[in-house]
């Protein structure tokens, strides 16, 4: 098995992911609501790419829908939810569809299209995505979603979470920046002691979204892995 890393949606290449497993990453915080409202029985997610598409594809039943996403991390006009994983709670999500759209982590998501298989992965569900990828045994490419296009902490902590437990229990030929991340995650076991430092972080904070921040970073607290298929995660 290889492991290879992107760094974020802006780096994605069709001749790095294509034919390969892709795992998407974006936990501060399009990944961890796409595992929370899935773990929390909504019958699927939908990434679309702009605030248009979203409100187009629900109008035909709005009330089978729950918009939900971000710009600039704040709740878009119109949509019912944030991007705050604590609002895809069981009551709201149970039978509904989610479609979802934020800066960086749909974007991401849509970019690994010539990918194999693409699996959506953050801290909360991270062991059990490292599992997944040890068990099928194919290369893997880590996508960071990054923020604003650009290289971001919190991802690359996690890759290098997922990189480190699949390590342990294999063998692999590892990148370079592969191995970073690895290298990364070993000195810096207590995440939220590395991830404070993120830029994205004190966005969140200075939005005072600490609750989210406190989730997102906590592991394996889930232990579904969702996959994007035919334009649905589920
Ligand atoms: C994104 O996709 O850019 C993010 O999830 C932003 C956010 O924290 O809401």
């Amino acid at each position: 098995m290889k492991i290879d890393l992107i760094i974020s949606a802006d780096y994605i290449k069709d001749k790095i992911i294509e034919g390969k497993t892709v795992v998407v990453i974006d936990i501060l915080r399009a990944t961890s609501v796409i595992i929370t409202a899935l773990n929390n029985g909504c019958n699927e997610v939908i990434p679309v790419l702009t605030v248009e598409e979203a409100f187009e594809l629900s109008k035909h039943s709005r009330k089978d829908y729950i918009l939900g996403g971000e710009r600039e991390a704040l709740k878009i006009e119109g949509f019912d939810f944030s991007n705050s994983p604590l609002d895809y709670n069981k009551e709201v999500v149970e039978g509904k569809t989610v479609i979802l759209t934020t800066s960086n982590g749909t974007r991401a998501i849509k970019g690994c299209s010539s990918a194999k298989s693409i699996y959506i992965g953050a801290m909360i569900n991270a062991k059990y995505v490292a599992k997944r990828i040890i068990e099928e045994g194919r290369d893997v490419v880590f996508v960071n979603s990054g923020t604003k296009g650009q290289f971001s902490m919190d991802d690359f902590i996690c890759a290098g979470y997922m990189i480190n437990y699949i390590l342990n229990e294999s063998s692999a030929e590892v990148s370079d920046i592969a191995k970073t991340a690895d290298y990364v995650y070993k000195n810096n076991k207590d995440i939220y002691s590395f991830v404070k430092d993120a830029t994205h972080y004190d966005i969140l904070k200075s939005l005072e979204l600490n609750k989210d921040l406190e989730y997102c970073i906590k592991k394996d607290i889930i232990k579904i892995v969702p996959e994007y298929k035919d334009g649905l995660i589920k």
